[in-house]
């Protein structure tokens, strides 16, 4: 069984990432750890409990984490996520607590008690919780298991300006920390994201299956559905954060490109670009840059886990 830590925004795809993390049998889920991004992080920390109540799976402690980017203001993607996060699913305060202690503590604790190469991250939103557990313990890097994290853009631009996907520009700084931690990291980043897009088809298959993990996941869906259409234009909106899960339950889903990764972080022009370079004779590889998914495949396996949970 792989050993997980969860680090997430929810965050409307992360709430079905974590959906489907709560329901793998076959992943063992440490901690959600949980960071303000797409809403605040004391909203994060919440949704994720939520969520955690919704699975079943109050065996699996939740940290709250940092509530404020590095360096940068705190921003927001309410009007992605609804202005609780969660789309509109009615929020309430959940029966369990967060555990004691801050993300990023958690996650320094979780990885350097186990062996090296054990434990894996999924990272869902702004790095903001990895970059303070790597200043707290910089072994980590080499400590970590795979770490598979969603952000960043390079083919088609960005998501929240022509530079840059939302994440990565939400806390820069966080990220290009990360990227130069020397942890070696699988990148989902928009080239691979955007081609899981969530079809009517797909949307209904989730619908119809019995769970309360699945139902939710399902509302989840059908919410990017409208506000992808009203916003972006887009008939079926990309599943961006449960592609890092689907990469770790089922690796072959994705082709990936070694790269050498920075950010920038100082242009208020082109704040959080991911500059991925492919061209890496000279400076060595850092990185994996998701290339190619396979929509389909990530839609089935998603289906098939949402529907074997609570
Ligand atoms: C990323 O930004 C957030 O709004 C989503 O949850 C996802 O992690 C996509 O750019
Ligand atoms: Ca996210």
């Amino acid at each position: 069984k792989q050993s997980l830590i969860i680090d997430c925004d929810p965050g409307v795809d992360d709430a079905t990432g974590l959906l489907t993390a709560f329901a793998s049998a076959d992943l063992d889920l440490l901690a959600v750890t949980t960071v303000g991004g797409n809403v605040s992080a004391e909203k994060t920390a919440r949704n994720a409990r939520i969520l955690r109540q919704i699975a079943g799976r109050e065996d699996v402690p939740v940290f709250a984490g940092a509530d404020r980017p590095l360096r940068r203001d705190p921003a927001g993607a309410g009007e992605f996520h609804g202005l609780e996060g969660l789309g509109d699913l009615t929020p309430f305060e959940p029966a369990a607590p967060v555990a004691e202690g801050t993300a990023a503590e958690a996650i320094v604790r979780l990885v350097m008690a186990r062996p090296a190469g054990s434990v894996a991250l999924a990272v869902m939103g702004p790095m903001t919780n990895l970059a303070l557990a790597l200043r707290a313990e910089p072994a980590m890097a080499a400590h970590l298991g795979p770490v598979v994290a969603m952000g960043g853009a390079r083919s088609e631009g960005g998501n929240i300006t022509a530079s840059a996907e939302f994440n990565i520009w939400a806390d820069p700084d966080a990220a290009a920390e990360v990227f130069a931690s020397g942890c070696r990291m699988i990148v989902m980043g928009l080239d691979a994201t955007h081609q899981v897009r969530a079809t009517e088809e797909r949307i209904v298959a989730i619908e119809a299956l019995p769970t309360a993990s699945a139902r939710t996941a399902a509302a989840m869906l059908r919410f990017s559905q409208r506000v992808e259409r009203r916003i972006v234009g887009w008939d079926a909106g990309p599943l961006h954060d449960p592609c890092t899960v689907a990469w770790l339950l089922k690796p072959e889903l994705f082709e990936l490109t070694p790269c050498r990764i920075a950010v920038e972080t100082d242009s208020d022009l082109t704040r959080g670009h991911t500059a991925v370079e492919f061209r890496v004779e000279a400076a060595g590889a850092n990185h994996f840059w998701a290339t190619k998914a396979d929509a389909a495949g990530v839609f089935a396996l998603i289906t098939e886990k949402l529907g074997e949970g609570a």
